[in-house]
Formats: structure tokens, C-alpha cells, sequence
């Protein structure tokens, strides 16, 4: 058993909880600014935006995975313990062989599933993001615990007792109650007005919790069923979102005049870059968590969230508190304190699950 490491004396798992909590609440403000702060015309494409997350974060886990070889496996670069050892020809070329032996491993393809429902996930987020207000999305996207539980009982065959499937039902409860305050909408922000559409932001949403909590459980029951490094399984998770990615920008340039980079990142502005660069960050965060703590943990932290999400959009976008959003609001986090209530643990049997 790996141990689990410290930052500043605090184990990484609290830290990359709370970090993930203000992450969610950050990219829910961010995205929904970046698209209803133009019409729809001039807005940028959501496609173009997954697979600019999907390569950058390949190349930074490229980069820890580069760095961390020696750390995992029995073998070790040549002139190791040598400052900047890894530089040096021979163990440049180590590392490199070595690294890519674990990227092609046999089980590589384990990961095309998670990373398929990881790209779709991605870009349903873009359309419940644009016909959502803020904090409705926000509130609705709490439902991914439920599908998170489900998937974690069903795949990982972790046992939940009574109080937590309680909590469980409060908490789809609070959100349909969220739900009934969300007519029809205008997104007002820097003087536009975005026409928005919240039958199809909530189907977005609720498509979005389901691929989110089959991806995520997949994710742990690939990467804690075997050694593999987690930044190795981050570069295979990447690789193969790459092909799901680009359909969508090859289908549309289809469409139009072909493929080209600047219709491809046509009005990618400041706030475009922010949205990606917001979810880069997530999803490496989403990782360590994944690694540290598990998926329903993950889950209830993000609900925190949603309060931060809830002052900003207030502040930002003039959201109109209702007596329902409130009631809503207060059952989600009134589950997610039920929820994390002590239990007499239920060893999970993960392990036996994957093994092989
Ligand atoms: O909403 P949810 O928490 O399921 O979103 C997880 C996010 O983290 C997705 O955007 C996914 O692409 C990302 N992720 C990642 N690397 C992982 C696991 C998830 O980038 N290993």
C-alpha cells in the first residue's frame, strides 16, 4: 500500500479535496461567463475547447509522468543521484524507452472507455453551462453523487447502509427542488443578452452526472486494480480522448470550408482560455483525488460548491434567490453532512475486482 503523501504537514488527500471544491465552483462561474457574455454567434467552440483540455493536460501529465520514472518500478535511470541526472543522454533515453514501454502497456486500452465518456461529459458540460444559470447548474450537477454511489455499488461493490442511501434520496430531492424556480432564462452578462434554454441544459446536465459517475468509477477501478503510475494512466486517459475530441471539429469543419486551426479557435478569447485552463487544472485535481480519496468522496466535496458558486452568481449575474433555490440548496447540503456521516466501515473489495 502506497502511503499517502503530505503537503505542508496536511495529507494531500484533505488538500485535494478543498482545492477540487473551490476548482468546481471557479469552472461553473467561468464557463457559464464565457458563454453567455457573447451571442451565440460570436461564442467559441466548445469542441475546440475539450480537446485543447484533453492535449494540455496529456502534456503535463507527460511531464510529472517524465519526471516520477524513477520512483515506480524496480528499475532506475542510468547516473542517478547526479543532479539533473535525467538530462544526461543515456538516461534521457532510459526514461524515454522505459516510460513508453508504460504508456503501450497491454492494458492501455482499459482506458478508451472512461476517456470517451470523459470527452462527451466534457462537452454536455458546454451545453448545460450556456442554458443553466450558474448556480442552477451547479446545484443540478449534484446529482453525478447519485449516479456516482450507483456505478461505485454496482462496479466496485461498495456497500452503503441506510442513512447514506437516505442522503442519497435527499439530495435528488434538493435538487428537484432547485429545479421547479428555473423557467425560461436570459444570461446577462457585459451587456448581452443569451438567450438560454433550460430543458436542454438539464438534459445536458443529467447526461453529464451519468457519464461522470461511470468514468470516474471506471477510472478508480482501472487505476487502483493495478501499479500503474496514476500520471501514466493520465497520459493513457489523454491518448485516447484524443479521436473522441476531434470528431466533432472535424464534423463541423466538414460542414464548412474544411479543417483550419483559426476557424477551429475562432473568438477563443481571455475567458475561452480561462474556461480550459480552469478545467486542466480540475482534472489533474480530479486525479489525485480519485487516487487518494474515491469517486462519492469527490462527490460530496464538490457540493460544497455549490454555496460558492451560489454568492458569485449573485454578485456576477444578478441571479434571483427563490424560496425554492433556497429550500434546494439547503436539502443538497443537508444530504451531504448526512452523508458523511461515520459508519461502521464496509471494507470495499475493490482489488479482487480488476485484478488481472
Ligand atoms: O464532473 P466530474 O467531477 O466527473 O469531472 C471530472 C473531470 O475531470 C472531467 O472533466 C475529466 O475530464 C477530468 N479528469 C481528468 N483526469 C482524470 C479523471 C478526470 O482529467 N484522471
Amino acid at each position: 500500500q502506497e502511503s499517502v503523501p503530505q503537503l505542508w504537514g496536511i495529507p494531500l488527500k484533505y488538500i485535494s479535496l478543498v482545492t477540487l471544491a473551490v476548482q468546481n465552483a471557479s469552472l461553473t462561474i467561468i464557463m457559464h461567463y464565457s458563454r453567455v457574455s457573447t451571442s451565440p454567434s460570436r461564442s467559441y467552440s466548445a469542441a475546440s475547447a475539450v480537446l485543447l483540455n484533453e492535449l494540455l493536460k496529456g502534456f503535463i501529465s507527460l511531464a510529472i509522468a517524465f519526471y516520477r520514472i524513477d520512483d515506480h518500478g524496480p528499475h532506475h535511470s542510468p547516473q542517478r543521484g547526479q543532479a539533473l541526472h535525467w538530462l544526461q543522454p543515456h538516461a534521457f533515453v532510459f526514461r524515454c524507452r522505459r516510460l513508453g514501454r508504460e504508456i503501450f502497456s497491454p492494458d492501455c486500452w482499459k482506458l478508451s472507455i472512461p476517456a470517451t465518456l470523459y470527452v462527451i461529459q466534457n462537452n454536455l458540460q458546454f451545453v448545460a453551462a450556456s442554458n443553466l444559470e450558474a448556480a442552477t447548474f451547479q446545484v443540478s450537477y449534484q446529482m453525478k453523487i447519485l449516479t456516482t454511489a450507483a456505478f461505485s455499488v454496482a462496479l466496485l461493490r461498495r456497500r452503503l447502509n441506510a442513512t447514506k442511501w437516505a442522503a442519497l434520496t435527499a439530495l435528488a430531492l434538493g435538487v428537484g427542488i432547485v429545479q421547479i424556480q428555473s423557467g425560461s432564462g436570459n444570461g446577462h452578462a457585459n451587456g448581452h443578452v443569451h438567450q438560454m434554454n433550460p430543458v436542454k441544459g438539464l438534459v445536458a446536465v443529467v447526461a453529464a452526472c451519468f457519464t461522470s459517475g461511470l468514468a470516474g468509477v471506471y477510472f478508480e477501478m482501472v487505476l487502483k486494480g493495478s501499479q500503474a503510475d496514476l500520471w501514466v494512466r493520465n497520459v493513457q486517459l489523454s491518448l485516447f480522448s484524443l479521436l473522441p475530441a476531434l470528431l466533432p471539429i472535424m464534423a463541423s469543419s466538414s460542414r464548412q470550408n474544411g479543417l483550419s486551426l483559426s476557424s477551429a479557435f475562432a473568438n477563443f478569447g481571455g475567458w475561452a482560455w480561462a474556461t480550459v485552463l480552469t478545467q486542466v487544472f480540475g482534472g489533474l485535481v480530479t486525479a489525485l483525488v480519485i487516487k487518494y480519496s474515491d469517486n462519492i468522496l469527490k462527490a460530496f466535496a464538490t457540493s460544497i460548491s455549490i454555496v460558492l458558486s451560489f454568492i458569485a452568481s449573485v454578485i456576477l449575474f444578478n441571479f434571483q434567490v427563490t424560496t425554492s433555490f433556497l429550500v434546494g440548496a439547503s436539502t443538497v447540503l443537508a444530504a451531504t453532512w448526512l452523508y458523511n456521516q461515520p459508519d461502521d466501515k464496509l471494507p470495499s473489495q475493490l482489488p479482487k475486482l480488476v485484478a488481472g
